[in-house]
């Protein structure tokens, strides 16, 4: 499954794609999507029906939008190619460094993030809708990852 590039004539399908991997408190519409991926320096990779990532770089820093995997796709590396494919984008757009916010309790997606050299660098309090934290996560671009 090698993730290609995702525009915004695809914002109702990766809607979809949105709505099956997390709560509907926090689920993305299409004009949603299809408004970050008009900002400048957005861009998004997908695997169609299966899953699907949006990030941002800008002035020399880049952030995780949006990472998204159907549930039966899961465990399958899709969710580790995204975030590869993000990064490589991300340096290729001039990006030295990558920011995202994860749930302090998604285990699955901090471990994901821990294995590709992410280190927490922030907490936001009570910044979900079901009142948990995000954490800020950082990975510089520029030589090997944090910690390794
Ligand atoms: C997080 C998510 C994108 C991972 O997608 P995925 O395709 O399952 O990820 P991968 O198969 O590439 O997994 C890579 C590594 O992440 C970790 N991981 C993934 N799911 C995990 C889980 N349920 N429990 C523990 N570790 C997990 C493992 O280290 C895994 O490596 P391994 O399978 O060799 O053990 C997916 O679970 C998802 O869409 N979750 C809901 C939305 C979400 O939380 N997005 C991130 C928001 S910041």
């Amino acid at each position: 499954m090698i993730p290609g590039p995702a525009g915004a004539a695809d914002a109702a399908a990766l809607a979809a794609l949105h709505a099956e991997a997390f709560p509907p408190a926090e689920t993305w519409g299409p004009d949603a999507i299809a408004l970050m991926l008009g900002m400048p320096g957005a861009f998004g990779l997908w695997v169609p029906g299966a899953g699907f990532v949006l990030a941002r770089a800008a002035g020399g820093e880049a952030e995780i939008l949006t990472l998204a995997v159907r549930p039966p796709a899961r465990r399958r590396g899709l969710g580790g190619a995204l975030l590869a494919g993000a990064l490589a984008g991300a340096v290729a757009r001039g990006a030295a460094a990558m920011f995202l916010e994860v749930a302090a309790g998604n285990a699955a997606a901090r471990a994901l993030y821990a294995g590709q050299g992410f280190v927490e660098v922030g907490r936001r309090r009570r910044y979900y809708p079901d009142g948990s934290d995000a954490l800020v996560l950082r990975r510089v671009l520029t030589g090997p990852p944090a910690g390794k």
